[in-house]
């Protein structure tokens, strides 16, 4: 069946001066989720915000959050954030490769009331997320490598979001799909045509002259897409 694409602006993008308005922005403009991006400058050569900044927002609004995990020790610090009680919570698969460890950060997630998902970076390959796809809520693929805003898509991730679906499927199960990075106009229909549900956004959304549109524009491009290949597929 036809569900709509949705769209998670990153916060990386947001004017921090005008934070707030930033926020009734993008719910104006019909965002699905706050994609909010952490970065500990170990995992990913950036630093960004953190939990201080995640409490405020969590008191601020009741949009769902969605809060992407780019840190070297996640089984530390996720106690930190689920605290914050973020709607979702995004771990990276490189950051949890010890026996166990992915599966930990799953539980941990779901047991402090929030949904789960796990990343995978551009060089990642999907068999990553074997051990753990029937606990998830979602699945994360990055489309560039973690760290800025505004880079290239990397070409061939609408192929490795087709190998989740694919991977999901022969386990039983059917996550969420999200693609992080380089994500526009042109990208999200390439991604959500072969699965995607929910695309990151940062400097379409954020950069763009008019967000609120370009919200729209690039949800609707999805969507096209979307609608197209299931009706390929005589699904629809
Ligand atoms: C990159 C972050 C992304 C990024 C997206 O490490 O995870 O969320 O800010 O920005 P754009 O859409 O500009 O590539
Ligand atoms: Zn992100």
């Amino acid at each position: 069946m036809f569900q709509p694409v949705k769209i998670a602006p990153s916060i990386l993008s947001a004017d921090f001066m005008h934070f707030a308005q930033d926020i009734e922005m993008i719910r104006e403009g019909g965002a699905g989720y706050i994609h909010f991006d952490v970065i500990d400058g170990h995992f990913a050569p950036n630093l960004t915000v953190g939990v201080p900044v995640l409490k405020q927002l969590r008191k601020y609004t009741d949009m769902p959050i969605d809060v992407h995990l780019m840190i070297t020790n996640p089984l530390v610090q996720l106690p930190w954030f689920l605290a914050c009680k973020p709607d979702m919570v995004t771990v990276h698969a490189e950051a949890l490769t010890a026996e166990g460890d992915l599966r930990k950060a799953v539980d941990m997630i779901h047991e402090a009331g929030s949904k789960a998902c796990v990343s995978i970076k551009p060089k990642t390959p999907v068999s990553a997320l074997a051990p753990v796809i029937a606990s998830l809520d979602m699945v994360l693929v990055m489309s560039v490598e973690p760290g800025f805003s505004g880079q290239s898509y990397i070409q061939g991730t609408d192929q490795k979001v087709r190998a989740v679906v694919e991977l999901a499927r022969a386990a039983g199960t059917s996550p969420l799909i999200q693609v992080d990075g380089g994500m526009g106009l042109k990208t999200a229909p390439l991604v959500a045509a072969e699965g995607a549900d929910v695309i990151v956004c940062g400097n379409a959304v954020f950069g763009a002259e008019d967000p609120r549109q370009a919200i729209a524009d690039i949800a609707a491009a999805a969507d096209k897409a979307r609608l197209a290949a299931l009706q390929k597929q005589g699904r629809e």
